[in-house]
């Protein structure tokens, strides 16, 4: 099967987890990159005004693969706006796809994205895996958003995440 791993990564988790993952499975590995820098502002203006940034590579590769795996983070509740050139791309365009994540997670678990994957690619993922910071950090005192933005997944947390994504991707591979 030719599996694409596409991440966007803010501060470097998602990337990180993605580019083990791609490496355990030998599949191709892009990292999205944007013409313009992203700040917390810009990020604000997508969600606002629904934006669909310009990204690099071009949604158009996907249509070389039979199973693409996305994996980007979760901001304020929806799924990181540089994937949704992607996911635009993939309704007119159906393909499988999966959908990885790790996010935050100090406000508890974030229900909407399944939905928001639903309405854009016109399918559900062949895999959703929601990952939480937060389960990496003492849950006494509950952890905050301030800590779960701060942490960095270490090398031993990105062993132990790609092993359960791997796993988990078996029965769809
Ligand atoms: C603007 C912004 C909004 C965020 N909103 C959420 C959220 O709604 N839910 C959540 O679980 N985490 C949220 N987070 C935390 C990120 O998902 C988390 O820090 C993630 O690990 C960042 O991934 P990255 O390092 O790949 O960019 C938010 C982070 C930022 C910067």
């Amino acid at each position: 099967m030719n599996i694409a791993v596409i991440s966007y990564s803010f501060s470097g988790n998602n990337d990180t987890l993605a580019g083990s993952v791609a490496k355990e499975l030998s599949s191709e590995y892009f990292q999205i990159s944007e013409s313009k820098p992203r700040t917390l502002s810009t990020i604000t203006m997508d969600m606002i005004f629904s934006r669909i940034p310009l990204v690099q590579p071009s949604p158009n590769l996907l249509v070389k693969y039979d199973l693409i795996l996305f994996f980007g983070p979760i901001w304020m509740g929806q799924v990181t706006t540089p994937l949704r050139p992607y996911l635009k791309h993939l309704k007119t365009n159906p393909n499988k796809y999966g959908f990885i994540s790790i996010s935050g997670g100090a406000d508890g678990p974030n229900t909407k994205v399944s939905g928001e994957l639903r309405k854009r690619t016109g399918a559900d993922p062949v895999v959703f895996i929601d990952l939480y910071i937060a389960d990496f950090i003492s849950t006494n005192p509950k952890p905050t958003r301030k800590a779960t933005s701060a942490y960095k997944l270490d090398p031993g947390d990105i062993k132990q995440l790609t092993s359960t994504i791997v796993k988990k991707l078996m029965d769809v591979t």
